[in-house]
């Protein structure tokens, strides 16, 4: 039986067959303001909070202040936790020259490591890993500097997930490298249907795991994001 990482979203463990499988690389992955980012950071915030799992947050599109920010407006106290060595948000920046961003990948990693055993991370986030990719010139490097990426990750012993922009928003995308690298794939889409839009979730594939790929609607509240694993999304159900 393999061992699960619950990522503690409701209704989304449900889906995958329990959890995400221990030491597991997963993308989520969606259009823009669909949700990655909120689904990501509650999956660090659940480990923290609900789990005794400490979690690292890697940050390379916006700073980790931003990004405290938008989880105090879930009422998630980042600071706190960060104080207490229960989570760690990390900036890898992709502004500088290229010299520069080799150099400071390569000291990052270093750091990433570092902050893995400071806080005894069971998680990692990657948010994300397509602005991830552009730190490296060719397709060649971006590969490799990726597979690196997910092999120091797992070598660490922590259960990721890495964010993925698409730029279709539909469950038919065009799926990429990563997409077929990574052990597991979410998917987060609109659904419309005349003048209405919803959020749907789909699991499309997660390696060792019998999932429930239909697709189902999902919510961002104030409390952050919601599964839910029976309903049928409305703008599907309706003619
Ligand atoms: N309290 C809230 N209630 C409802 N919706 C919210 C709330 N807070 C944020 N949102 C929604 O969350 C969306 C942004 O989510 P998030 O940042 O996770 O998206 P993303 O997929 O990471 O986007 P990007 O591709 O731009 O990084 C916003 O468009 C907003 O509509
Ligand atoms: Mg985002």
């Amino acid at each position: 039986m393999i061992k699960k990482t619950k990522t503690g979203i409701p209704g989304v463990d449900e889906l995958i067959g329990g959890g995400i499988p221990d030491k597991a690389v997963i993308i989520v992955s969606g259009s823009p303001g669909i949700g990655k980012s909120n689904f990501a950071m509650q999956y660090i915030y659940n480990g923290a909070t609900m789990f005794n799992e400490p979690g690292v947050y890697i940050t390379v599109e916006d700073t980790p202040e931003n990004v405290k920010a938008y989880a105090q407006e879930f009422g998630w106290d980042l600071d706190k936790l960060e104080k207490e060595n229960k989570i760690a948000i990390v900036a890898q920046p992709i502004y500088g020259d290229d010299k520069e961003m080799k150099r400071g990948g390569k000291d990052r990693k270093d750091t990433l490591s570092e902050t893995i055993k400071r806080i005894g991370a069971k998680r990692v986030v990657l948010d994300s890993v397509t602005l991830f990719k552009y730190l490296f010139n060719d397709d060649i490097a971006r590969r490799i500097n990726l597979l690196n990426f997910i092999k120091q990750v797992k070598d660490s012993g922590c259960t990721t997930v890495m964010v993925a922009e698409q730029h279709e928003s539909s469950p038919n995308i065009t799926y990429l490298d990563e997409h077929f690298l990574a052990d597991g794939l979410l998917l987060l889409f609109w659904s419309r249907h005349r003048e209405k839009a919803e959020r749907c979730f789909v699991a499309v594939k997660m390696r060792g795991c019998e999932i429930n790929s239909d697709m189902r609607p999902m919510k961002i509240t104030n409390k952050g994001v919601i599964v839910y694993p029976t309903q049928v999304p409305l703008t599907l159900a309706s003619d």
